[in-house]
């Protein structure tokens, strides 16, 4: 049931990222109109509040940011911020006390835009999704250094999967799959190598399968799916894949999709009541352009739009979607700048 009122956290972040959230805000404010009421919290957090008091996400903020329905956020990072910090201590932090384990980055060639790949690649269409587990695998921290900086130096980096971890996830993967026309559900990993782990996500995908006999299931090795995303990437329906692959393969997709300036993202916690989930373009705060008014704002809009998915808000949604599209063909080679492109594609909605 679509909410009347929807409690909105704002993090706009580091360089372009202001300037996109606020091109996302016009378009979700024309996208709902006076049907739902949007109560919106800005937090300043990145590089800002690093640089003044040497915090990236305070307790009481995080608290705070909890109490909402769900999360936009731009882009989080900054030359002048070591390396690893914010990514760490906000996004992270963010992502994985928030429980955020979808990762959800969907692939689609619009019409108007253009692909790096040839024609003749593209003729079983480009229009799917993956589903990246996001609390796990090697990014959950689980590691350490010993004779650092010696010739002796160790490091370790352990991957962390979880019967628990990987069932919630691929069962995710399935309800998507079977929601969508094609019901196809592709589980890519590395299993012959890394046999255990991949041995458990196979055995969970057999398993969850069961419950769903509509979908049709296949595999992939990690990297014959980079081979199959740019050969033949209309293959692909649904994917479900572990962090770090994930990471991996959702930029291929993007760029294949028409580029960073459009590949849109939700980090979310499907057990809804739970926490709240956080939608965000995939791209970072690009400092060489930040400022100038050239960021396209079209990955965060689109985020805006699985944003309101997400809470319930299919219409709106699915406005966001039309009008994106419907300027995506209407585009061509002009160079606008990063508010003209959010007011034509809010003025679209009006
Ligand atoms: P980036 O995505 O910020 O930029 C890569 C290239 O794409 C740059 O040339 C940039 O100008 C361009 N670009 C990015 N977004 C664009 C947009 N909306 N429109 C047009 N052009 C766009 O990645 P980079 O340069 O590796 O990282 C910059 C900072 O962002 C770093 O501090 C990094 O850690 C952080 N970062 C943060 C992410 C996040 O907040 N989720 C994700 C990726 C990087
Ligand atoms: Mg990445």
């Amino acid at each position: 049931t679509a909410p009347t009122s929807v409690r909105l956290a704002v993090i706009p972040g580091d360089g372009i990222g202001p300037e996109v959230v606020n091109e996302g805000l016009k378009v979700l404010n024309a996208a709902v109109g006076n049907e739902v009421s949007f109560e919106t919290t800005e937090y300043d957090l990145g590089a800002r509040l690093w640089h003044k008091t040497g915090e990236t996400l305070p307790d009481s903020v995080l608290a705070e940011i909890r109490q909402h329905d769900v999360i936009l956020l731009g882009a989080i990072g900054d030359p002048g911020v070591p390396s690893g910090v914010l990514e760490r201590g906000l996004l992270l932090r963010l992502r994985f006390t928030l429980d955020h384990y979808v990762n959800l980055r969907p692939a689609r060639l619009y019409p108007g835009v253009t692909s790096p790949l040839a024609p003749h690649v593209l003729e079983n269409g480009l229009d799917f999704v993956v589903v990246r587990e996001g609390t796990e695998g090697p990014y959950v921290g689980n590691g350490g250094a010993v004779r650092t900086g010696t010739p002796h130096e160790i490091a370790t980096e352990v991957s962390v999967n979880t019967a628990f971890g990987i069932d919630r996830v691929v069962r995710d993967a399935f309800r998507r799959a079977a929601a969508r026309p094609r019901k196809h559900l592709t589980l890519v990993h590395k299993h012959n190598v890394l046999t255990h782990a991949g041995h458990l996500w196979r055995r969970t995908v057999e398993a969850v399968n069961a419950e769903f006999p509509d979908v049709t299931t296949d595999y992939l090795h990690v990297d014959a799916a980079t081979i199959f995303m740019v050969q033949n990437p209309g293959r692909f329906d649904v994917i479900v894949t572990d962090n770090l692959f994930g990471d991996i393969i959702t930029d291929i997709a993007g760029a294949i999709a028409g580029g960073i300036g459009l590949a849109a993202s939700g980090n979310i916690n499907p057990d809804r009541s739970a926490a709240p989930s956080m939608f965000e373009p995939v791209h970072g705060s690009a400092p060489d352009i930040a400022g100038q008014g050239k960021a396209d704002p079209t990955a965060t809009v689109l985020s805006v739009g699985m944003l309101l998915e997400h809470i319930g808000l299919d219409k709106a949604a699915q406005k966001v979607e039309q009008a994106v599209a419907e300027d995506l063909a209407a585009r061509g080679d002009r160079v606008r700048t990063t508010s003209e492109i959010g007011e034509a594609i809010a003025s679209r909605l009006a």
